[in-house]
């Protein structure tokens, strides 16, 4: 049996693209162009990044709404499952001995609406290298899960960790997403730096979101379009043991699951 709402929904996204090419009276030589452009997304693998680039920030926020919670952000194509569960404080995420980038320290806090703490939310983090790329993702790394890691807040919502400061990101310039941006729309394909969080606790909805740095040359002009002010947070320059650290925090609010806007 057909599912009804799947009849609908694309019965209905086929007007709308036959409307638009009547609209625009496309010919045989732009259709030609677009169907050996979709065709070559497949071939390159990126359709999770095409989708995730141009579409998913728009699902995002539809799905997770806006309220008085922090907003939440895409996931994007390079979360990895089960990270390893740090239990040893202080928190680290892992890396490789000499990891290049500068070394951070994150102090943050999770609460509900209600500011009151959220112990025991696991939170999920993940990271490029100080070379803008990703574990599992990019052959030049091993596939380990290197600066991803989860953790725990503790009782009184707080938690601490630490790792490397992300860099700005350039999405893979040599397959079609990239051509896409740069030849076709004559536009750039990078990302602010951000870290990536996933935060679930018991009642309420897990958060997916990202943070970004205030200062960063991308914050206005993401080429996936998913940056979003109260998401931006300003690190300081700080001490720890000696060494000079980057101090970056937040406090996240997560939203009640009885406010949750859809399934
Ligand atoms: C993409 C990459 C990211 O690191 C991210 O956070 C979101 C999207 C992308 O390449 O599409
Ligand atoms: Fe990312």
């Amino acid at each position: 049996m057909a599912d009804q709402r799947t009849v609908e929904l694309f019965d209905e996204f086929m007007d709308l693209v036959r409307g638009f090419v009547a609209k625009h009276d496309l010919g045989y030589p732009e259709y030609e162009a677009v169907r050996k452009y979709l065709i070559s997304i497949g071939e390159a693998g990126e359709w999770p990044l095409w989708m995730d680039a141009f579409l998913e920030s728009t699902v995002n926020t539809t799905s997770y709404g806006v309220g008085a919670w922090t907003p939440s952000a895409i996931t994007g194509p390079y979360y990895k499952e089960n990270a390893p569960l740090l239990t040893e404080k202080p928190y680290e995420l892992p890396m490789r001995p000499d990891e290049p980038g500068e070394p951070l320290l994150f102090r943050g806090k999770v609460t509900g609406p209600d500011g009151a703490p959220v112990g025991r939310a696991l939170i999920d983090v993940w990271h490029s290298t100080n070379d803008g790329v990703y574990t599992f993702f990019d052959p030049a790394l091993p596939d380990e899960y290197l600066l991803r890691g989860r953790f725990y807040s503790d009782d009184d919502g707080s938690f601490e960790f630490r790792s490397i400061l992300p860099v700005p990101y350039q999405i893979p310039s040599n397959g079609p997403t990239g051509y896409l941006m740069e030849t076709v729309l004559g536009r750039h394909s990078w990302r602010p730096a951000h870290l990536h969080w996933t935060i679930t606790a018991s009642g309420f909805t897990p958060l997916t979101t990202q943070l970004y740095f205030e200062g960063d040359p991308y914050l206005d002009n993401d080429s996936c379009s998913a940056v979003k002010n109260d998401l931006v947070i300003s690190p300081t320059s700080g001490e720890h043991d000696g060494t000079p650290v980057t101090l970056a925090g937040f406090d996240f609010v997560l939203q009640p699951v009885a406010e949750r806007v859809t399934a």
